[in-house]
């Protein structure tokens, strides 16, 4: 577990721990990124964006979750029908490197902001360089690559329903008849009773995003709200897998 919580002051403030890169709130009803980053920028990943210490240490964090999880939720359902993948808000290869293995015959783009992957593309060993390719952009206002499947780990508890449904019906429109879209997230019990991990989780999305951890109902509405259906569920260890169809 890389988060870690310590609480001071009462309840009057609240610091997280990821990995080495700290979060600081104080308890005023939203969250503290413009206090934080000294700057008018709302979108944290924006402004995490805009210094690559901090996309070091936060995408570095980031990325040691696949080797242990990635094969868990890839292989979750068998998606070898899709030849093209697009890893939304991919980050870095550590994702698409994990589906690679598993799926040798498809190529996986990773879409993230213009910084992000200018910094995947640096750590990027060409052993797949074939199978995985970079496009930049921002994914609420470029165009998306052209993709049979999307993946979206750890992208919608970040946003709030609203952009979640933008999102999706965005992706729902690029892919074609029989296309999908891949969840991948610790989905909370439908009696929002744990797993542990994703109330903290929710908490992280308190402090510094306008996102928060859901229930299968809740990320299945999402989902047939921007048109997929046939929506399939597997837990997972950690993370778990949400599969929806065109
Ligand atoms: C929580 S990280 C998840 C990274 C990766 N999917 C994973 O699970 O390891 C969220 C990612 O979304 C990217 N992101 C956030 N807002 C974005 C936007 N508007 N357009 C493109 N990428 C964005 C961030 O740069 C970051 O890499």
């Amino acid at each position: 577990m890389y988060i870690v919580v310590h609480t001071t002051e009462g309840l009057k403030s609240i610091r997280i721990t990821l990995g080495n890169f700290h979060l600081f709130h104080f308890r005023e009803g939203k969250h503290q990124v413009q206090l934080m980053y000294g700057t008018s920028e709302k979108d944290i990943y924006k402004n995490l964006s805009s210094s690559k210490e901090d996309i070091e240490k936060f995408q570095s964090g980031m990325e040691d979750a696949w080797s242990l999880y990635g094969q868990d939720v890839i292989c979750a359902f068998d998606l070898s029908s899709f030849n093209r993948v697009c890893d939304v808000g991919g980050g870095s290869d550590a994702f698409a490197k994990q589906y690679i293995s598993c799926y040798p015959n498809s190529t996986v783009t990773i879409f993230d902001l213009p910084n992000v992957v200018e910094r995947a593309k640096k750590h990027f060993v060409p052993s797949e360089e074939d199978k995985i390719t970079f496009q930049s952009g921002d994914f609420f206002n470029d165009p998306i690559p052209e993709a049979d499947l999307y993946i979206l780990a750890r992208i919608l508890h970040n946003q709030d329903d609203e952009k979640c449904v933008a999102l999706l019906t965005k992706l729902h429109k690029a892919c074609k008849p029989g296309g999908g879209v891949l969840l991948v997230e610790t989905v909370l019990n439908e009696d929002r009773s744990g797993p542990l991990a994703a109330h903290i989780y929710s908490i992280v999305m308190l402090l510094v995003l306008e996102g928060k951890e859901r229930t299968l109902s809740e990320y299945s509405t999402l989902l047939v709200a921007a048109g997929f259906k046939d929506v399939q569920f597997k837990k997972g260890q950690h993370y778990d897998a949400v599969y929806g169809r065109k």
